[in-house]
Order: C-alpha cells, then sequence, then structure tokens
C-alpha cells in the first residue's frame, strides 16, 4: 500500500543545512516538511566538533577578504570565487542569527562570541593563524543541530523522522517530489511537492577508515547521478588528519588550534618540515600527505601506521604553540576540549593530559557532489539549464566552494549560508509555481528496486562486497593515488557492480528491515566509488586533496576546470567547467 503526501516544500536530510532550508522556507510557506532518515538531532552535522567560521574579529583583527582568500587558497584554486565571496560575506551575518537563536556560544569576558584559530585561517593573506572559528567548547555541531530543530518546530515544520528516501520523481528537467519508504513498517510514502531541496550530507562509508556515521552513504547523491544527472568534481574527498587510530572516529582540528602537535616515532614536531610557517595548522590535505610521509618513511610510531597527536600541556608549552604562543593548563584544555579528551580516554584508553593520542587519517568530506548555482538550484548539465524545483545545499551539494580541499569550519558555515539560501530561493520558488503534475505510479521504481533485494536469491553478501570496495578505495583512492592503482579500483569496483547483482539477504520482513535497505545502500556507495575512481583516474594533476604520484605538480594550463560525470546509456560522459575567478589568481600553495 502507497501513502501519498502534498507539500509545497519539502527538504530531505535534517542536518545544519536542511534544517536551515526548512526554517528559512517555513517563514513565509506554511506547508514545509522535512524527510529524514534518522531522528533529526542525530543527523551527522551533530559530530562536527571544532567551529563555525566567521570574521567576526572578536579576538583580533580579521575581514571577509582575508577569509575569502584563505577559503580559495586553502582549495587550491578550484574554489568558484563567486561562491567564496558569498560565503565570507554571509557568514557572520548566519553566525549571529544563530547566536540570536539561542545557540550557546562561548563567550570572551567582554560576552563576545569567542573564536580560536583552525587550520589554513589566517590573518592578511596568509601571513600567520587567525582565530575565525566560533564555538561552543567541541560540540559546536551538536549545538546548531538543537537550535536549528527547536526553531524549526516552533516553525511548525512538519518532521517525517527514520523515512529513507529513494528516488527523485524527476520527470522532463522538473522534480516532483520523491519516493521513500517508512523503516518502521516498510511502506512507501509519495510525497509530492512544487519544491525540493535536498541536504543528505556526504558518503564517507565509501572508504574503511571514515569519521563519517554508518547512515552516509550518498543515497540521493546516487539517485541524482542514476537519473542521468551529472556529479561535479567527484575525485576531491578529503582525509581529515586526526581520526582515532582505526576507528577513524574524529578528534578535532580543534586540538591544533588549542596548541596540539603532531609527533613522530623519534618525538618530532613534524609539520615543521613540511609547512614552515603554518607548521601544525597547515590545511588537511597538507597535513593528511605530511602523516604518511612521516609513516612511509619509517617515523610512523613503533614502526606502525599512525603518529601522535601531542595535546600535553608540556608539550604545548615546550613549542608554545598554543594560541598566541601563551601558556595553557591542563584546566584549561579539559574545558575547550572535553569531548575529544573523552574519546581519547573512552576509545584508546589513552590519558591526553598526560600522553600522544594515536590517529591516522580519516576519510571526512566530499568537496564534489550535485552541482548547484549560488541559489543551490540543480544544475542539469555543466553549463545551461537547471533541475526545475530541486534544489541542494551542504555536503551533498558542490556550489564549488571549497574546490579541490575544504577548509576546516566551513563545512558548518557552508550549511548555514547556502541552507539559508536554499530555504528562501525554495519559497520564492513556491510562490510563482504550480504543482507538476505526478506521474503515474512514481514508486513503481522504489517498489521494484526493494522487491528485487528482498527476493535476491544469490551466493553473494552484501557486507563482504561492502568490505572489498572499502579496501580497495582505501588503499588505493585515498591520500595518494597512481594512475595503475586507481585503474585496479575502478576495475575493482565494477567487478563487484556484477557481483551486487547476485546478492540475497536473510531478513525478508517489513519492520525495521535494515538488511534490506543498507543492501540498496550499497549499490549507492559503489556507483559513487566508481564515479569517484573515474574523476581521480581522469585528472592527471595534483591538486589539493587529490594527490597524484605520477603527475605530482598541480596543472593549471589543462585542470584549471570542473569535472563533470554522467551517466547517459549505462556508460559515463566525461564533461568539463571553467572555474569562476573574480579577486585572486591562482598562485603556488604555500604554508
Ligand atoms: O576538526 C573538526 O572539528 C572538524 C571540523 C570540520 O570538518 O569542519
Amino acid at each position: 500500500m502507497t501513502t501519498h503526501h502534498q507539500f509545497e516544500a519539502l527538504v530531505v536530510g535534517a542536518g545544519g543545512a536542511g534544517l536551515m532550508a526548512a526554517l528559512y522556507c517555513s517563514k513565509t510557506v506554511k506547508n514545509t516538511a522535512v524527510i529524514s532518515k534518522l531522528y533529526p538531532t542525530r543527523s551527522h552535522t551533530g559530530t562536527a566538533q571544532g567551529g563555525v567560521a566567521a570574521p567576526l574579529g572578536n579576538m583580533e583583527e580579521d575581514n571577509w577578504e582575508w577569509y575569502m582568500y584563505d577559503t580559495v587558497k586553502g582549495g587550491d584554486y578550484l574554489v568558484d570565487q563567486d561562491a567564496a565571496e558569498v560565503l565570507a560575506k554571509e557568514s557572520s551575518d548566519a553566525v549571529i542569527e544563530l547566536e540570536h537563536m539561542g545557540l550557546p556560544f562561548d563567550r570572551t569576558p567582554d560576552g563576545k562570541i569567542e573564536q580560536r584559530r583552525f587550520g589554513g585561517h589566517t590573518r592578511n593573506f596568509g601571513e600567520a593563524p587567525v582565530m575565525r572559528s566560533c564555538k561552543a567548547a567541541d560540540r559546536t555541531g551538536h549545538m546548531i543541530l538543537q537550535t536549528l530543530y527547536q526553531q524549526c518546530i516552533k516553525q511548525n515544520v512538519q518532521f517525517f523522522d527514520e523515512y529513507q528516501v529513494i528516488d527523485l520523481i524527476i520527470e522532463d528537467k522538473v522534480c516532483r517530489g520523491v519516493v521513500a519508504i517508512q523503516i518502521l513498517t516498510g511502506e512507501v510514502h509519495v510525497f509530492h511537492s512544487k519544491a525540493t531541496l535536498l541536504a543528505v550530507g556526504g558518503f564517507g562509508r565509501v572508504w574503511s577508515v571514515t569519521s563519517n556515521a554508518h547512515s552516509l552513504t550518498g543515497d540521493t547523491v546516487a539517485t541524482i547521478y542514476r537519473h542521468g544527472l551529472p556529479l561535479e568534481d567527484m575525485e576531491f574527498f578529503q582525509f581529515h588528519p586526526t581520526g582515532i587510530y582505526k576507528m577513524g572516529v574524529l578528534l578535532s582540528e580543534a586540538l591544533r588550534g588549542e596548541g596540539a602537535v603532531f609527533i613522530n616515532d623519534k618525538g618530532e614536531r613534524f609539520m615543521e618540515r613540511y609547512a614552515p610557517n603554518m607548521k601544525d595548522l597547515a590545511s588537511r590535505d597538507v597535513s593528511s600527505r605530511s602523516i604518511y610521509l612521516e609513516i612511509r618513511e619509517g617515523r610512523g610510531i613503533k614502526g606502525k601506521d599512525y603518529v601522535f597527536i601531542d595535546a600535553t600541556p608540556a608539550t604545548i608549552n615546550k613549542y608554545k604553540s598554543g594560541p598566541g604562543g601563551k601558556e595553557v593548563t591542563a584546566e584549561h584544555l579539559e574545558h575547550v576540549l572535553p569531548d575529544v579528551f573523552e574519546m581519547a580516554r573512552v576509545y584508546l584508553g589513552v590519558e591526553p593530559l598526560k600522553e600522544g593520542i594515536p590517529i591516522q587519517p580519516t576519510a571526512h568530506y566530499a568537496m564534489g557532489g550535485i552541482p548547484t548555482d549560488l541559489q543551490t538550484r540543480v544544475l542539469a548539465e555543466a553549463t545551461g539549464s537547471i533541475v526545475t524545483g530541486l534544489f541542494a545545499a551542504g555536503e551533498c551539494a558542490c556550489v564549488s566552494v571549497h574546490g579541490a580541499n575544504r577548509l576546516g569550519t566551513n563545512s558548518l558555515v557552508d550549511l548555514i549560508v547556502f541552507g539559508r539560501r536554499g530555504g528562501k530561493a525554495m519559497a520564492e520558488f513556491v510562490q510563482h509555481a504550480d504543482y507538476a503534475p505526478r506521474p503515474k505510479d512514481p514508486e513503481a521504481s522504489t517498489v521494484a528496486q526493494i522487491n528485487r533485494i528482498r527476493a535476491g536469491q544469490g551466493q553473494e553478501l552484501p557486507g563482504k562486497i561492502r568490505v572489498e570496495m572499502q579496501k580497495v578505495m582505501m588503499d588505493w583512492v585515498g591520500v595518494f593515488r597512481e594512475g595503475p592503482n586507481v585503474q585496479k579500483a575502478l576495475d575493482t569496483v565494477r567487478e563487484l557492480q556484477q557481483r551486487y547483482k547476485n546478492i540475497s539477504v536473510q531478513d525478508a520482513s517489513a519492520t525495521f528491515n535494515t538488511d534490506i535497505l543498507e543492501a540498496w545502500e550499497l549499490g549507492c556507495l559503489l556507483d559513487l566509488a566508481e564515479v569517484t575512481a573515474l574523476s581521480a583516474l581522469n585528472r592527471t594533476e595534483s591538486r589539493g586533496a587529490h594527490w597524484r604520484e605520477d603527475f605530482p605538480k598541480r596543472d593549471d594550463v589543462n585542470w584549471l576546470k570542473h569535472t563533470f560525470v554522467t551517466l547517459k546509456n549505462g556508460r559515463q560522459e566525461l564533461s568539463y567547467k571553467p572555474v569562476t575567478l573574480t579577486k585572486f589568481e591562482p598562485k603556488e600553495r604555500k604554508y
């Protein structure tokens, strides 16, 4: 049985971008709904720790142009500079708006929002680190999520919690809503809408070591691709330098903002060699590569594949690496990094005030995704038309504000700036649009996909295929890449896609059938792994998070352009779009 709903505005995803969009849209569109795979306050935004960037200048001088420059340089000049300008200019207002909604930011003694340093954020166009990250201890994302959810409830936004979107209803480049499964009952729900905004997050579960939650499987990003719409810049996936060793769980860059340093087996502060100016506060691509180089050259701790992040007061004071070079105390560090320290204690049994914490780079963030314009409208091709009624914001979207490598704290600000823009754009669109007719049987494809998995009698186990995919992507399409290895990864993923056709699951029931839904998610992950590997193989240069050992130089002559991959008649087509340059000409990056 299918249940039908109709909403003028529909948001898929209840993280920071989705909630901000819903909040803004619902100011004028009373009939606004949010569909979320999880209970909203369990969304992955809640795990973002260190802060949200805004050049408020509360601690020291700062301005939007310095911030825009850092974003462009951090993204290795693949950033569309019109988007970076929007981000830099609108960030302060968006953060102050959150403050006025009641978000409990940390405070300076005179009551202003307190800010801390973060990698790649500088004053005066790269001169030295600047305090730009607005924070609530190391729980900033959690606070944003709680604040926005409360505001949405106050605004009477209607929530459909634990509904998994399986398909988009798109015909003739017009989006007419989505089809979802209610996880509790297994029933099919069709949501007919005038405007739909996708804010579904990333797909870090393609890799074996990741900071991403189990739910981050890129379902709707893959669905867009299956509808013959392009994905942009998929070769750029960020590895965060400080994942808990083997587990991948994020330990915030706020550690380094507060003065922690990387240490190798010889006890050296090795970032002095790789980034003499920014040192441990170099951007994430640079830090992740440096860690792997240390490991490769035999300076991993005890010869293993990890190094320490050392946040002991003794080390921070020895190197004078605390904010402003000031002495730090154990009490201060405990106060500003409570969750990170607790995670080190609980997951690793390590006492962070006395010893180094074992870390390794962890798959963290998709710079690429669903291409949009500055109003968050989804593009139907690299240049030209849009998909009417379809919007995207946050990590799943690629407005290209992060280019080849995102700066820490720029994800949360992306969510609130472009989530807000998306909400406004939907509200505007809805005022002038009619409901596009709903096609006959919009749920047919969803029912067929789920029934195929339920009825599968093959010998292949989804869990086994998932592990194999994650391993080849981690080994060959991770921090370092080389043509023949990326090709091997691509071939393996394609073989796995064939094997996926012969899967079977053990649970055929309707209620909370995560066996079937996870098997379906695996199909999405495989498609995104394929597009990522293909894009990585195609880009024969090194830029930001995409490091090709066989092409170790950035090549602006041939590659200062975005990659688009579109599925046409079962084959991937590649096309390109020039990067939008406005204020800053590409220069060599030095840290
Ligand atoms: O390190 C962190 O706290 C993560 C922040 C981010 O990815 O922006």
